[in-house]
Parts: C-alpha cells; sequence; structure tokens
C-alpha cells in the first residue's frame, strides 16, 4: 500500500462477495507497515437485535485495526433488518445523512494514519432518497478498491461496476479477485478476461479459503 494513502473505499460487485475479509485484509496490511489505521463499516444492516452487540463485519475490521475507536465513529448506522439501507433506516424512523458519515470519518482519521472504509452492497445501493454508495466514496474523497466475487456472472458485475466507477468520477485504485466457491470452473480465465478490460491493477487473487485470518490474507494483497 502506498505509504501516504490516508484512506480508501472498499466497494464490492454486490453484497457478500468478500468486501469485510478484504477490508480488514488491507487494515492488517497497513498496520504490519507501521502504520495506524482503523477500519469504518458506515452503514451496516442484519446487525445482532442486542443494541450492544457488533454486527459482524464491524467486530472483523475492529479486530484487524492497531488503533480503537468509539463505535459511534466507526459505525454511525447500524439496522437490524437485513435490508437493504435506505429501507432499513426507514423501518427504523431514520434518514442516513452522508454529512452525518463524513463527520465520523473526520473524526476517524484524526486517529488513524489511515482509514478503510467498507462499503454497503454494491457501488449503486441507495443509501437515501437521493444519494447512493457511490456518491459516499465520492463525498469522503476516496480511492476505490473494488472486490471482484468470482462466481459465474462475475464479469458483467465488475465491468458494470468499472462502468459506473469511471461515469461517477471515482478513481479505482485497484482490484481484488476472491474465489467464493472452492473450485470456479476456468478461474484463470475469467480473471485474464477481467484483467484485459480492467485498467487498474489487480492487487491481489485470492483463493477459496474459509479459516484464512485477515494477517494470512494481507500477506497475499500486492498493495500499489
Ligand atoms: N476467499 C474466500 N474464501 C472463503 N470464504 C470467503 C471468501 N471470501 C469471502 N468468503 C465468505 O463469504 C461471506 C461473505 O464475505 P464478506 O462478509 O467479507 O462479504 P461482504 O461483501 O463484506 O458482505 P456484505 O455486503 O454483507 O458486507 C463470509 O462468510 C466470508 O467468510
Ligand atoms: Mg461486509
Amino acid at each position: 500500500m502506498a505509504s501516504d494513502l490516508t484512506g480508501l473505499f472498499v466497494a464490492g460487485t454486490d453484497t457478500g462477495v468478500g468486501k469485510t475479509r478484504i477490508a480488514a485484509a488491507c487494515i492488517a496490511h497497513i498496520a504490519a507497515q507501521g502504520r495506524t489505521v482503523v477500519g469504518m463499516k458506515p452503514v451496516a444492516s442484519g446487525c445482532p437485535a442486542s443494541g450492544t452487540a457488533l454486527c459482524d463485519d464491524v467486530r472483523q475490521l475492529a479486530a484487524a485495526a492497531n488503533v480503537g475507536a468509539p463505535q459511534e465513529w466507526i459505525n454511525p448506522y447500524r439496522f437490524v433488518p437485513p435490508v437493504a439501507p435506505h429501507l432499513a433506516a426507514a423501518m427504523a424512523g431514520q434518514t442516513i445523512s452522508l454529512k452525518h458519515i463524513r463527520d465520523c470519518y473526520g473524526q476517524l482519521q484524526k486517529l488513524a494514519d489511515t482509514v478503510v472504509v467498507e462499503g454497503v452492497g454494491g457501488l449503486l445501493v441507495p443509501l437515501n432518497d437521493r444519494e447512493d454508495t457511490a456518491d459516499l466514496a465520492l463525498q469522503l474523497k476516496l480511492p476505490v478498491l473494488l472486490v471482484v466475487g468470482l462466481r459465474l456472472g462475475c464479469i458483467n458485475h465488475a465491468l458494470l461496476t468499472v462502468a459506473a466507477l469511471q461515469q461517477r468520477g471515482l478513481r479505482l485504485y485497484g482490484w481484488v479477485a476472491n474465489a467464493l466457491e472452492p473450485a470456479m470452473p476456468l478461474q484463470d480465465d475469467v480473471v485474464a478476461a477481467l484483467r484485459q478490460r480492467i485498467a487498474a491493477p489487480l492487487l491481489a487473487v485470492l483463493p477459496y479459503a474459509p479459516q484464512a485470518s485477515a494477517t494470512e490474507l494481507a500477506e497475499r494483497i500486492r498493495l500499489a
């Protein structure tokens, strides 16, 4: 990872493609370089019903970090129903404010050299009536690391996401190919097809490895 990188936005081709795992691996990678680093999950849905229990994503990001921070900055919006964020917010009688997320991000920036922000679902997931996850990355002024979950259909999902990133004026820092299945047919060819079409560095090809820790994955990521 470039030593002057102050923040990174981890986006995915979809929900459940490995954003948390890879964000945690990036955090571990940056920490291993001797920099202070903290993770942020601005909006999480599907959290435990108990008001104090951390949602799984927040727990994984915090476990990899080497700086502690208040939960309300790391995870300003926390919803229990496992539904799209703007709908979960409406069910809770709330509206997600990107300004509030920016303020929390600003607090985290004061605590650590680098803040790694995990997105929500895919890039165009709405956060409120007017704004989506791409707007969040734009407002935080962050380059994007795209996690491509390797499964059938991922070429289309990846290229659509890259096109949307370009259209919205976001910078693609690099991408990670993340195996979601033990043996995807023609995986190398799929990665090669994406490599040919994505004009940003391929930072890692991560194998299917359910037990791999963030530290182990960190060693496999070749950050630019
Ligand atoms: N390379 C891999 N090998 C094995 N299992 C994986 C791999 N990558 C992700 N998984 C598993 O897939 C699931 C989804 O991963 P993860 O939670 O990181 O996705 P996500 O994109 O952060 O999802 P969300 O949109 O809910 O935040 C988890 O159970 C995770 O352990
Ligand atoms: Mg996640």
